[in-house]
């Protein structure tokens, strides 16, 4: 009988397809102990299941089974981010193929425009909406009111209290007159609404403009592109090395009374 990773497909053969070089440079990743399976480093002659085997090089996931895909989307207004709408509007998955099914990794508003991924990666998708390994979403805010206050402005930078707690440390600029840069790395829902609405300005217009080091502005409304192996690990690696706020809401909380 073979033990549970007799069988299965080499380990170098399978870094080879996905892309890391020939199987000899594989293989130098291996020897190097820079590969791990399902969390161990591994050995060369090791064989994976790309059905249940975790493969990681510098500790980022990879994308081993065939059929993956990632895709980025500029994300139109007027566009729900889940795959079926109960009131029948438009959603993501219609501008993106049919086959194979993906879905969207976070969401976008239903009148937030700008990139949005879409992917069938399930660890690449858990990876990078996991809220402790948040990458740095960056949006462009029109908002109401006039100019952001000095006090509204630190505010926004270094924490809002909403209701489900105070928003972590953000990079914000107005970088025209009721026109906001505004980096975050949290997920919540409406964040960048309802840090503004805090703050006594409304979002006229919201564009995510880049997720990570991945930005795109020949990308058209509507229009997708497939991403390269190369953003696909980038933004892995930023998912699973980056330095969050790792302060809970009670500690940010706390620090903003004192
Ligand atoms: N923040 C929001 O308020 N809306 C989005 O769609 C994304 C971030």
């Amino acid at each position: 009988m073979l033990e549970e990773h007799e069988d299965g497909e080499r380990l170098q053969k399978v870094l080879a397809r996905v892309g890391y070089g020939s199987r000899r440079a594989c293989e130098e990743l291996i020897e190097r102990g820079r590969v791990t399976v399902n969390g161990g480093v591994a050995i060369l002659g090791r064989r994976v299941h790309d059905d249940r085997d975790l493969v990681a090089v510098d500790g980022v996931p990879i994308p081993t089974a065939p059929g993956l895909v990632h895709y980025l989307l500029n994300k139109p207004q007027g566009v729900v981010s889940t795959s079926s709408d109960p009131e029948g509007r438009r959603t993501v998955v219609e501008f993106v193929p049919e086959d194979p099914r993906v879905f969207s990794v976070g969401r976008l508003d239903f009148a937030t425009e700008g990139l949005l991924l879409l992917t069938n990666d399930g660890t690449f998708a858990q990876l990078l909406t996991h809220p402790s390994f948040g990458v740095e979403k960056e949006y462009l805010a029109e908002i109401s009111g006039g100019s952001l206050s000095p006090g509204s402005l630190r505010l926004l930078k270094e924490g809002v209290a909403l209701d489900d707690g105070v928003t972590a440390p953000a990079k914000v600029a107005e970088v025209a007159p009721g026109m906001v840069r505004i980096v975050i790395h949290e997920g919540r829902n409406r964040q960048v609404r309802r840090m503004f609405e805090a703050v006594g300005h409304e979002v006229t217009r919201l564009v995510r403009v880049r997720i990570g080091g991945l930005m795109d502005q020949s990308l058209k409304p509507g229009a997708f592109r497939t991403l390269s192996l190369e953003e696909v690990l980038s933004l892995g690696a930023l998912a699973a090395n980056g330095a969050p706020d790792k302060r809970t809401r009670a500690e940010r909380r706390s620090n903003l009374q004192r």
